[in-house]
């Protein structure tokens, strides 16, 4: 049996926010620290075996370098990027977006942790958690990063603004699309393949209207580089096309 450390999270934003209601749920008991707080941070973590850094990627080489010298313990130290790699910490990165809402002990437990190959294992970094866990060597940490973001960030992003042109240009509820949006996540889930429309249909002259529409929208080049990946992707697999 693992020992059980005592932690504590430092920063007061989104991650933090959601690991600290995990916690909770579970009753380990945890401490928090975030730069707005009155006492240092040498005296918040005293006793503390593990501190989790919940702040930007940019910032945590840099705040180790600062703050570690100060302490009079040697804490494990952890960050939570899916980014970085660095000899100062180990990491165990959410596969998950972390919004306003909490979530219930289910859907936490059911988050993928993601550590890197060679270096801690999740049920050391954490060992009262048994969420799933998988390795990435660290050579492929920024690619595997660049795709969460592709799927997660930039898909967050054609939807939002999706959203904002229903109600704005068409007067349209942006709730009126949710059904829309709920069937290309369940197809994208259980169909094998899940996309439809002009690009999979090969209408190419819908393609090139749709792109003339788009004239002087921050879009068009979004979607003109679909249609170059789309097309790239079915040089190599052209199974994209079938719908
Ligand atoms: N959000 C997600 O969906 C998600 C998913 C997976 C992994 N992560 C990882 O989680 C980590 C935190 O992301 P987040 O989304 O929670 O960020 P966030 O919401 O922007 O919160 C960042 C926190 O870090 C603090 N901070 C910023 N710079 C700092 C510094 N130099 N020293 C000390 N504290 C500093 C901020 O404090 P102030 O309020 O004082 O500025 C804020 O409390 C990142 O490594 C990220 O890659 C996030």
């Amino acid at each position: 049996m693992l020992e059980k450390p005592s932690y504590l999270f430092v920063g007061a934003g989104r991650l933090a926010r959601h690991l600290c209601a995990y916690f909770d749920l579970l009753e380990i008991s945890y401490r928090r620290w975030s730069r707005q707080d009155k006492i240092s941070f040498a005296r918040a973590t005293s006793g503390c075996d593990s501190i989790v850094l919940c702040i930007p990627d940019d910032a945590i080489e840099s705040f180790i370098h600062q703050e570690a010298p100060a302490l009079n313990h040697k804490p494990a130290w952890v960050h939570c990027s899916g980014n970085l790699s660095t000899p100062l910490a180990q990491s165990a990165h959410p596969l998950m977006t972390f919004g306003q809402n909490l979530m219930t002990l289910k859907e936490y437990r059911s988050i993928p942790f993601i550590t890197e190959a060679g270096r801690a294992d999740f049920k050391t970094i954490f060992p009262e958690l048994d969420n799933p866990t998988y390795e990435v060597k660290a050579e492929l940490k920024n690619f595997y990063h660049a795709w969460c973001v592709l799927a997660g960030n930039f898909s967050t992003m054609l939807w939002q603004s999706f959203f904002d042109t229903c109600e704005k240009r068409f007067d349209i509820p942006r709730t009126a699309a949710f059904p829309y949006l709920e069937k290309v996540t369940q197809q994208l889930q259980h169909d094998t393949n899940p996309l439809s429309g002009p690009l999979a249909r090969g209408d190419k002259n819908t393609i090139k209207e749709h792109l003339d529409s788009l004239e002087g929208e921050p879009f068009k080049d979004v979607y003109a580089a679909f249609v170059k990946t789309f097309t790239a992707l079915e040089s190599k697999e052209p199974s994209h096309a079938k719908h």
